[in-house]
């Protein structure tokens, strides 16, 4: 029980590793927040995990409009009555070039990955501070933020700033006792991971597959178990930090 009396808010919740670190963080013994502008499916994730007896909430949120996220923070801490643990996990993919990127997909990549984890951030810590129990966020990033991954230019852009902020983040809220680390993963076996690799041929997937030195892509598991040490006190005096998990692909 890493995470016993914790109360967790987890953005993307409804899908991916948001769902499979939701799950994670339930049995280790957190009451979570799943919130998901897929309302619908936080809301399925909640009951499943109250099913099987831990304690969850849902909210449907829109992570890049300031109201929408600050409604949902407010709603985790009236549920729950504090907020220890925020995930910025919502993400969603995009393709292009800097040519090719229409400037409205651009926006709202970085709108959902950065605005989001900046504006979530900024009505979950007021609450963090407040408790003076501390507390630990994590971003997503990716390898993408950390090597150059074709045609996927926006995305890149966005997952390299993640780990600035979560830089700044870090030191800005050290003195609170706050930790803030981010996540790399390489491609891992989520919806969206599907969506990535989609229309690969078998041949083209053991191509890509082969860049990894664990040759095979990551599991949902292996990124929560990662998310879980940072939130927990395991990671202590973790902060600041970007925790690659890539089958080794950016140790090449
Ligand atoms: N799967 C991978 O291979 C991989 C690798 C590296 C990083 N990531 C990152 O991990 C995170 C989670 O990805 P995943 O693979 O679980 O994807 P996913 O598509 O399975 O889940 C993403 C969730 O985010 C939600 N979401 C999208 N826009 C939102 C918004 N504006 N507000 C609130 N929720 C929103 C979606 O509804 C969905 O439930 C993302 O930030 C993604 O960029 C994924």
């Amino acid at each position: 029980m890493q995470l016993q009396g914790k109360v967790a808010i987890i953005t993307g919740g409804g899908s991916g590793f948001g769902e499979v670190t939701a799950r994670l963080f339930a049995h280790e013994g957190a009451s979570v927040m799943l919130a998901d502008i897929n309302g619908n499916a936080a809301h399925s994730v909640a009951n499943s995990i109250v099913a099987e007896g831990g304690q969850a909430g849902w909210a449907q949120c829109d992570v890049t409009s300031p109201a929408s996220a600050e409604a949902m923070v407010q709603a985790a801490h009236s549920q729950f009555g504090h907020v220890d643990i925020l995930f910025n996990n919502a993400g969603i993919e995009g393709f292009g070039t800097v040519v090719t990127t229409e400037e409205n997909l651009w926006d709202r990549i970085f709108a959902v990955h950065v605005r989001g984890a900046y504006l979530c951030s900024k009505y979950a810590l007021p609450f963090m501070i407040a408790s003076g129990n501390g507390g630990s966020i994590i971003n997503v990033s990716s390898v993408a933020g950390l090597v150059g991954i074709r045609n996927m230019t926006a995305y890149s852009a966005a997952k390299g700033a993640i780990i600035s902020l979560t830089r700044s983040m870090a030191v800005d809220f050290a003195p609170h006792g706050i930790r803030v680390n981010c996540v790399a993963p390489g491609t891992t076996m989520t919806p969206m991971g599907h969506r990535l690799v989609e229309g690969d041929t078998q041949e083209q997937l053991a191509m890509r597959m082969s860049r990894y030195p664990l040759n095979r892509f990551g599991r949902p598991e292996e990124i929560a178990n990662s998310v879980l040490f940072l939130a927990a006190d395991s990671s202590s005096y973790v902060t600041g930090s970007c925790l690659v998990v890539d089958g080794g692909l950016t140790a090449v």
